[in-house]
């Protein structure tokens, strides 16, 4: 996110790989083939990829949510091969191998700070709290690119509402796992580690905000952030940490990974605003992975009912 303008971002980087190389076997198709049987190429080297492997456990007994949307899911494959991933790499399309034998199990999560019940639990104590719905949101990235994922877990309000918070909580900092031995982007100093993001207890108790750890119908994949993340789907991308390991209630705002790093650049709340741009790229448009034209970002992403949590606030200084 720091390392280039999205203006100079070719579409060959905010296009799925598997897309523009198609997209660039079709523009060269009868050059390509007449080539290929020049030199001896079989011809099933342009045809499409095979169909989407599903390659995690199932998750059963998931309920639908009346907080999805009826848009068009983006395909399984795209949404596993492009990511950001900084603890892996900040090459969008090797977090998927860099990550494939990245240990999820076991996997604790502290809960502390401002709380009445500080405890270590297992993930899979957490998972099983509540009743796992799919929700299908919309996702944007900062950088300009967006998804739309059948995510599942459960509102992280939940948990929250188990932890029991005193009254002095008004914020929670999540922060995901350190583990240079096996996320090769964390012996590099790219951001500082580990990374950590936050949100106002109110953001945080809505119930849009999900505790997630599966999508597709399936246990989250590792580059997705398995075994627990956050979807927030109003804000962009960055506030939806992955592989969180500690949840902690403060009364003091959290200084988020990328506010610290370019504090200029990324904000606490970094709500999707195509109002305010991001000082070296407009916010204005987006490109739905899989599509070819932008279409304009929304305020709040669409998500039209968390208005009210900024009722008041400058949303330019705010950002
Ligand atoms: N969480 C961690 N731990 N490390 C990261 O680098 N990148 C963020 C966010 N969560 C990131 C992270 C950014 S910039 C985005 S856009 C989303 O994850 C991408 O999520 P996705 O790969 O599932 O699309």
């Amino acid at each position: 996110m720091l390392i280039k303008n999205a203006n100079d971002i070719a579409s060959s980087e905010i296009t799925p790989k598997h897309l523009y190389l198609n997209r660039r076997k079709f523009m060269t198709g009868m050059a390509a083939a007449g080539a290929a049987i020049a030199v001896g190429v079989g011809l099933h080297n342009l045809a499409s990829p095979p169909a989407t492997v599903l390659a995690n456990a199932k998750i059963d007994g998931v309920q639908k949510s009346p907080f999805s949307t009826t848009e068009t899911i983006t395909p399984y494959k795209d949404v596993t091969n492009y990511n950001n991933y900084y603890e892996f790499s900040t090459d969008k399309y090797e977090p998927a191998g860099l990550a494939k034998n990245f240990k999820t199990r076991p996997w604790n999560i502290t809960i502390d700070g401002l709380v009445k019940k500080k405890q270590v639990l297992d993930v899979d104590t957490i998972i099983k709290m509540a009743a796992p719905e799919e929700r299908i949101y919309r996702h944007r990235c900062v950088e300009g690119w967006s998804i739309v994922v059948p995510w599942i877990g459960y509102s992280l309000s939940e948990l929250i509402k188990k932890a029991e918070p005193t009254s002095k909580a008004q914020f929670v900092e999540f922060t995901t796992i350190e583990d240079p031995k096996q996320m090769p982007g964390q012996r590099g100093n790219v951001l500082e580690w580990p990374y950590v993001e936050g949100l106002r207890m109110d953001e945080a108790t809505h119930p849009l905000t999900l505790l997630c750890f599966g999508m597709y119908g399936e246990v989250l994949p590792n580059q997705d952030g398995a075994p627990l993340r956050l979807v927030v789907p109003w804000k962009y991308g960055f506030k939806s940490a992955k592989a969180i390991v500690r949840i902690r209630f403060t009364d003091k705002q959290p200084l988020n990974t990328w506010a610290r790093s370019a504090p200029g650049e990324y904000g606490f709340y970094s709500n999707v605003n195509p109002h305010v741009d991001h000082p070296r790229w407009s916010q204005a448009k987006e490109r739905r992975l899989g599509e070819f034209l932008k279409r304009p970002t929304l305020m709040f992403n669409g998500y039209d009912q968390v208005a009210s949590l900024y009722s008041g606030m400058d949303l330019k200084k705010n950002f």
